[in-house]
């Protein structure tokens, strides 16, 4: 070992000890006639003195001309600061190191940004110099985060006799409703393997073969539109379990939820976590990953509007669609005008054609532009249905209802951010369940899984496979993690004639079923148990423990939204020999060689 401590180790108790420890310069004071350096490692910062009585003046110069972020060695003796000189925020400002022996092992050139530095240069800039970003206390305490909470899920799971299985990474198409990224073969000439987009047949296949408890923390593969909360490649704690219902599962999954908040958060979540339906969802927020930190739930006031005059709510209610809204409490005085007049603009981007809205006034009536429109007695019903309470504020969607959950779900997600309705600790984690099985491709036409098509019906709704398969809802069920989905999981069909006709439906023809699936389809012919599991999204796990809104804070190496790395600059040219070795020739584009 070069060191006998680490740079966040000495204390008082340490006074009077001879040292050595190694590091990088994070920061250099001269002050004539003595060099104070900060020495920095992941476990913390130590102050060094070069100066007399310990060091020559020779010795004191060239500590002086040390670059920044070089990494160095340092022997000499602990000693208290100064008095007046302590630093209460550091947990090792009671002492200094007073040295004269500094052994540069290796010099830093002259460093784009620095670790220590207060204001962060761009993303693309801390991706591309990634070795001197993930320097940054945040980024360490990400990735110690990161590695914590993949700790504890790992030894949850052993303790409850799981077995962690690893599954190939080179196989077939994984359909989780992202494309694939393909890797060409040499030896099979014209043919690829694609990259999992999850474990999903692999694990299936586990159960077939009896291993009853699986578990992996997966990499996976999606070559889908990018956004905060979603990387090309990711990590999944992925599980299943035969001879289980929903029920089961999700019980499992409280249980590490509590023990992970516990262990990492030191926070009491409350089990057995919430659990809602899909529908109850769509209508109480709009969306199947709704944000419980905060109410502001919507409301439905079509039977209302349908009686008005007002021509926008009746001639939406009279046409068979919905006029629904939210009571923004005690916010009638944070909204001016032009602010609502920013809010309206704001929904119309989901497909709204306007936001109704009206104030509770001091005397308890409704006011609005509108309100002339409107008879008192149905502004009373209005009022009324909202629980409205002079100061509050309400505001309404006339619309289809895909358009009034889009429109309402963005307006109370920027709301309750804008008017902090939720404190940046608080974590709120629930279920919801019974996802539809389907839904229609917009372009198509066509039935899509919801989930994946491996997914079963709930029991009740198996005949509406054959005659209303719109009806037909799922034994699925989606972890949120406050307004995210941090997870996701079904019970699997297990039985084969099922699963012919789950992809029937999918348009997936028996010829095609057999050619992607027929391993899966075989398998479940010979003796599948019931079964059913779930992946949870560990980046996002760890992005929303740690409290970030960008799951890049909480990779390694991640890739920007065009799927590249910076610092490698993946994807990257080959040579043209590798592309004729493996059969493949670059259409359209200049070919892409290195040469
Ligand atoms: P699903 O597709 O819902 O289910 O994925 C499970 C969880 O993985 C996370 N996730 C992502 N995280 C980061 N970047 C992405 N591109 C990304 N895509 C998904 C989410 C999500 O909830 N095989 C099924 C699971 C099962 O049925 O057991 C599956 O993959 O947090
Ligand atoms: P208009 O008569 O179109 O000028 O609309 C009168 C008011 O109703 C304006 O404040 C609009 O923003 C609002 N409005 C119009 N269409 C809708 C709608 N579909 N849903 C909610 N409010 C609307």
């Amino acid at each position: 070992m070069l060191r006998t401590h680490t740079c966040g180790q000495l204390r008082k108790t340490d006074i009077g000890s001879e040292v050595t420890l190694c590091g990088w310069v994070e920061s250099k004071r001269d002050h004539g006639g003595a060099v104070f350096i900060d020495l920095r490692d992941r476990y913390g910062l130590t102050q060094v003195v070069v100066g007399p009585p310990e060091a020559n003046g020779e010795q004191i110069e060239n500590a002086g001309k040390i670059p920044t972020e070089s990494v160095i060695l340092i022997k000499g003796k602990v000693a208290e600061r100064l008095e007046g000189k302590t630093n209460e925020k550091l947990a090792t400002g009671e002492i200094e190191l007073r040295s004269d022996h500094v052994e540069i092992l290796n010099t830093c050139a002259t460093p784009p940004f620095t670790p220590g530095q207060n204001d962060l240069p761009g993303e693309d800039l801390r991706l591309k110099y990634r070795f001197l970003d993930l320097r940054r206390k945040e980024m360490q305490q990400s990735l110690i985060l990161r590695s914590k909470i993949i700790k504890t899920m790992r030894d949850y799971f052993a303790k409850h006799d799981f077995i962690d299985v690893e599954t190939p990474i080179l196989g077939r198409s994984t359909p989780e409703g992202a494309r694939d990224y393909l890797v060409p073969s040499r030896v099979h000439a014209g043919k690829f393997y694609a990259l999992p987009q999850s474990p999903q047949l692999y694990k299936q296949i586990l159960m077939v073969a009896g291993f009853d408890r699986y578990v992996q923390v997966a990499k996976c593969f999606r070559d889908e539109d990018l956004r905060a909360d979603r990387q090309p490649e990711f990590t999944q704690l992925d599980l299943e379990m035969s001879f289980v219902d929903a029920d089961d599962i999700m019980s499992l999954i409280d249980g590490l939820v509590a023990v992970t908040a516990k262990e990492v958060l030191g926070k009491d979540v409350k089990t057995p976590l919430p659990r809602m339906t899909y529908d109850e969802a769509m209508r109480r927020y709009g969306h199947d990953a709704p944000d419980l930190r905060f109410d502001m739930e919507i409301v439905d006031i079509t039977a209302v509007a349908a009686k008005t005059e007002f021509r926008v709510f009746r001639g939406t209610a009279d046409a068979g669609n919905f006029v629904r809204g939210m009571n923004v409490k005690e916010s009638a005085s944070k909204y001016s005008r032009r602010q609502i007049d920013d809010l309206t603009n704001y929904v119309k981007e989901f497909g709204a054609k306007g936001l109704a809205w009206f104030r509770v006034e001091d005397d308890g009536s409704l006011w609005s532009p509108i309100s002339k429109n409107l008879d008192d007695a149905h502004l009373a019903e209005i009022k009324e249905l909202m629980k409205g309470e002079p100061g509050d504020l309400l505001m309404f969607l006339a619309d289809t209802w895909e358009v009034t959950c889009k429109g309402l779900y963005a307006l109370r997600k920027r709301l309750g951010a804008e008017l902090k309705l939720y404190g940046p600790d608080q974590l709120s984690c629930s279920w919801i369940t019974e996802f539809p099985m389907f839904e229609k491709d917009e372009e198509t036409g066509n039935w899509t899984a919801m989930h994946h098509p491996f997914t079963a019906p709930l029991a009740k709704d198996l005949p509406k496979l054959a005659d209303d398969p719109s009806g037909c809802r799922a034994q699925a069920y989606d972890l949120v993690i406050n307004g995210s989905e941090a997870g996701g999981g079904t019970i699997r069909i297990h039985d084969s004639k099922i699963q012919s006709q789950v992809f029937g439906l999918l348009g997936i023809d028996e010829a095609t079923a057999e050619d992607r699936f027929g391993f899966l389809l075989n398998a479940l012919r010979f003796g599948a148990p019931p079964h059913g599991g779930i992946a949870l999204g560990v980046d996002r796990w760890v992005m929303l423990l740690a409290g970030l809104d960008n799951i890049r804070e909480v990779i390694a190496f991640p890739k920007t939204q065009k799927a590249a790395d910076l610092m490698t600059e993946a994807p990257g040219n080959v040579d043209a020999a590798q592309l004729t070795e493996l059969y493949l020739r670059t259409v359209g584009i200049k070919p892409s060689t290195s040469e």
